[in-house]
């Protein structure tokens, strides 16, 4: 099989991460455990899941890394992944972006991220990576990086002829100029909530056709709603489908949804069967949910193969 590329451009995080019996209410002090550095940032959880799940795809990322220690650990462990790291640039007047996560037992969290580098990524970066969009069929995008600079780069994606997954986190409202140029959306509930001005609820995959149709109509061609636990739904031209999730014991749900977008990217590359590559995403978020961490949540391809091999 030929090698084709999967681009991504967005952030690059160290996780400063903490366990935690309870996330603590505004104001209150609760006493943690465990506190662990690992690699993070959406944008680069996504290339590193990637790089890890691809067989025949080669994974670039775009971003910024700022002036301390915490850059060079962000690069190695892309470069472990596989992950061509090259238009990584530094920001020498800035910190690397760090966020501050609580994990609770339940597996849910709370992240508060420093952006630093992350916000010097401009369109003349997009404009200086252009050859890392050689030969992509997929690019992969977050919303930790300015708004400028992710529509320019899924503009230059789609002059590259690749298709763009925008991945609407942290979610916020949306200008049509950049909805316009995606060909996949993927929220959470709570993201597409937001993203269509509603108060977030409870989804189900019997709200997610109404809100997929919600979202079609701010541009995106094609719209996969992540559902957590319950799975995905996918809605685009003439077909709609749910695909359910794997019951699984959450740990840490930090970068479930990234890595769902790195392996649904992956599995299309590949030419997966849609409904093949939705399993697969699943497979690959669920694995991921039972481990702490983001980067070192993400499993390899021959983990995510034996999952679904016992599932069949
Ligand atoms: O999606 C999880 C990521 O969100 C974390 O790794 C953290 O860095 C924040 O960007």
């Amino acid at each position: 099989m030929t090698e084709s590329a999967l681009v991504v451009t967005g952030s690059l995080n160290m996780d400063f991460v903490v366990q935690v019996d309870r996330l603590p209410s505004p104001g209150e002090t609760v006493l943690g455990s465990g506190f662990q550095m690992i690699p993070g940032g959406k944008g680069a959880n996504q290339a590193c899941a990637a790089g890890k799940l691809a067989a025949h795809v080669a994974v670039r990322m775009i971003g910024r890394a700022g002036a301390d220690p915490f850059a060079g650990h962000l690069r190695s462990s892309l470069a472990q992944a596989g992950v061509e790291v090259s238009a990584v640039r530094d920001s020498p007047n800035l910190p690397t972006g760090v966020a501050l996560i609580w994990v609770e037992r339940s597996g849910q969290n709370s992240i508060v991220v420093a952006s630093g580098a992350n916000l010097e990524l401009s369109s003349d970066d997009i404009d200086s990576a252009r050859l890392a969009f050689t030969g992509a069929r997929y690019a992969l995008f977050q919303l930790e990086s300015p708004l400028p600079t992710v529509e320019h780069a899924l503009a230059v994606a789609h002059a590259a002829g690749a298709r763009t997954i925008l991945d609407p986190a942290p979610a916020r409202l949306l200008p049509p100029s950049l909805l316009s140029q995606v060909d996949i959306l993927t929220p959470n509930e709570s993201e597409a909530c937001i993203l269509l001005g509603r108060n977030p609820t409870g989804v189900t995959f019997q709200d997610a056709r109404q809100i997929a149709a919600a979202l079609h109509a701010l541009g995106p061609r094609e719209v996969v709603l992540k559902l957590g636990s319950q799975g995905c739904y996918y809605s685009g031209p003439g077909l709609t489908l749910g695909v359910e999730g794997f019951p699984v014991e959450a740990i840490d749900t930090t970068a479930a949804g990234d890595t769902f977008n790195a392996a649904l990217a992956v599995a299309l590359s590949e030419d997966l069967p849609l409904h093949e590559a939705l399993r697969f995403a699943n497979a690959a978020a669920a694995i991921s949910v039972t481990r702490l961490g983001a980067q070192a949540s993400a499993p390899s391809r021959a983990e995510v193969d034996a999952f679904l091999a016992l599932r069949a």
